[in-house]
């Protein structure tokens, strides 16, 4: 039985289903009439429980048939903060509350009575749920099992592939994982062409028009966000720091910032090899938890559609997390079996957007003007973005703008520039001069982390704090001597104490303390911070000299 996510059950229901779920509001029952229940006494204490109430409900598939039936056990006192009023889903009311949950489950099984309309010997469980703001009620909750999977790991064919053969079936073109079994990666195509919409096109478009002011772009978060990690504490951690870099950006600039995570969806990445060896061991690289697992196994490696159910599952589960932090989303738009069921055409505008995240960005590896990430692009109305490095040369630039941004609309396109401190001022001067002389209305955001990869003397990936500053300096001074607005930054942070990222002399010692990345090094907070003062500095010195610049114009 496929049910240990502990995010909302009405999501993972429906993803399950793959269909949209309503739910049935039932008549209020007598709490003495239930039976006595010790689950009861353990979150509420003493009995009798004379201020309780309880909400008693269904979810239906759209055939009408009956997927799920659960008592929610409340105070009555807590009855309009968090128990819906009408038939919204319980797990979807408190998710767009923004109310933080921890589950503490006290029975996983099968029920041996009938329970509503469900037969004895359906799974259920019980559990009690804790709110942020201390409101706790009690859950029973009972499944149709004709509703439940298995969660069947990789079949066994696969499993059984030669360690080359395994290798070759991720290897995929335009960076798409071969899934082992097509049949079920359309099941879960089909699931996510169903599931609610992770953001809504309103917002899409709110971080539209804020990206088509003068305002900073501060866009950072994790090279590769993992299952594992995605935990309350990890997600606090990550956008406190957003919103400390923001704040200081802002403190010295003087420039309003606006915050994008790399988060709630970041989960895909792009290798340069679609092998890795260690020893005379060969296996499919590492491609994100969306696709395979980090553990280096022929079983972990092996790349599996459901991934992409748990990618969206956990990214539900962050953006409950994230409730209320006034911080955006973005990941790369890599794997389009995520993306391209999770775009719907939005009825107030008759757009298409793309609603697994606010912002979208292609990189660097899949930018191709003929290739499908970029056709993908052109067809959603969301935010874009485009990682150029330094083959970029003005002509891709101008073209990647004139089929991305047709009409040059501010807020629509950002190209970020990941070129590497060594040639990061010819590059960005070279292209920030073809988008003055040609009037893009595009944003122009540096990422200095990419370009500026090394490795330390026992092969850990590390980056240094002073090659990163450089870059900026480059980028800084490129925009002031062009003219153009310095329009944001794109960096890879932990919120949590790692050692990834050093100073200036690589010390392996160092690194091997707190190296935490599923992928690329991250700064770490007190980096991260250090490097947003140097970001307010630079844009403060390059934002004085902008009349001057205009009045010589
Ligand atoms: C990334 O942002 O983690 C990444 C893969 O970047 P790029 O496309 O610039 O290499
Ligand atoms: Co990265």
């Amino acid at each position: 039985m496929m049910l240990h996510n502990e995010g909302s059950t009405t999501v993972l229901l429906q993803s399950l289903v793959g269909s949209a779920l309503s739910a049935e509001v039932l008549p209020d029952v007598d709490i003495g009439s239930l039976p006595p229940s010790g689950h009861l006494a353990k979150v509420f204490d003493a009995v009798p429980h004379t201020d309780l109430g309880v909400r008693r409900s269904r979810l239906r598939d759209s055939a009408g048939a009956v997927v799920s039936e659960n008592l929610i056990t409340f105070r009555r006192s807590d009855r309009d903060h968090v128990i819906p009023s009408g038939d919204t889903p319980f797990g979807l009311h408190t998710r767009q509350l923004g109310l933080f949950e921890r589950r503490r489950i006290f029975a996983v099984g099968v029920t041996t009575d009938r329970f509503g309309m469900l037969p004895a010997g359906s799974p259920g469980r019980a559990y009690e749920i804790a709110f942020s703001n201390r409101v706790t009620v009690l859950v029973h909750e009972v499944f149709n099992p004709r509703f439940l999977t298995t969660g069947a790991p990789a079949s066994a064919s696969v499993n059984e592939r030669s360690t080359a053969d395994g290798a070759r079936a991720v290897s995929g073109e335009h960076h798409q994982p071969r899934w082992p079994d097509a049949s079920e990666a359309e099941h879960v195509r089909r699931v996510l062409r169903h599931v609610d919409p992770l953001v809504s096109a309103a917002d899409c478009r709110a971080l539209r028009s804020v990206l088509a002011t003068p305002a900073f772009l501060l866009q950072a978060g994790d090279c590769a966000e993992t299952f594992r990690d995605n935990t309350p504490r990890s997600v606090v951690n990550r956008v406190d720091l957003l919103r400390t870099m923001s704040d200081r950006i802002t403190a010295a600039s003087g420039t309003r910032v606006v915050t994008v995570g790399r988060i709630a969806g970041q989960y895909a990445k792009p290798r340069s090899s679609p092998i890795e060896r260690r020893g005379d061991l060969a296996l499919p690289s590492y491609f994100g938890d969306a696709v395979n697992s980090v553990n280096f196994s022929e079983r972990g490696r092996t790349p599996n559609p459901r991934n992409l159910l748990r990618t969206y599952q956990e990214s539900s589960k962050t953006l409950s997390f994230m409730a209320g932090s006034g911080v955006f989303t973005s990941h790369e738009a890599l794997l389009l079996d995520y993306e391209r069921p999770q775009t719907r055409r939005c009825p107030d505008d008759g757009n298409r957007y793309d609603l697994s995240a606010h912002l979208l960005w292609i990189g660097e590896r899949t930018r191709s003007l003929t290739g499908p990430h970029i056709e993908f692009a052109t067809g959603i109305a969301n935010p874009i973005a485009v990682k150029v490095g330094p083959g970029c040369t003005p002509q891709d630039l101008i073209s990647l703008h004139a089929v991305l941004n047709p009409d040059n609309l501010p807020g629509r396109l950002t190209f970020i520039f990941r070129m590497g401190r060594a040639h990061a001022y010819e590059r960005c001067r070279e292209l920030l001069t073809a988008a003055a002389d040609t009037g893009l209305a595009d944003r122009f955001v540096s990422d200095p982390m990419h370009g500026n990869g090394t490795t330390s003397a026992r092969g850990v990936k590390t980056r240094t704090m002073r090659a990163i500053e450089e870059e900026l300096h480059a980028f800084f001074a490129a925009c002031q001597d062009t003219g153009m607005l310095p329009g944001g930054v794109h960096l890879e942070v932990s919120g949590d104490d790692v050692t990834e990222c050093v100073d200036a002399d690589i010390d392996d010692a160092y690194l091997a303390d707190r190296y935490r990345t599923a992928c690329d090094p991250r700064l770490n907070p007190g980096q991260a911070v250090r490097l947003a003062d140097l970001v307010g500095r630079l844009l403060a010195a390059t934002s004085a000299v902008e009349p001057a610049l205009s009045l010589l114009a």
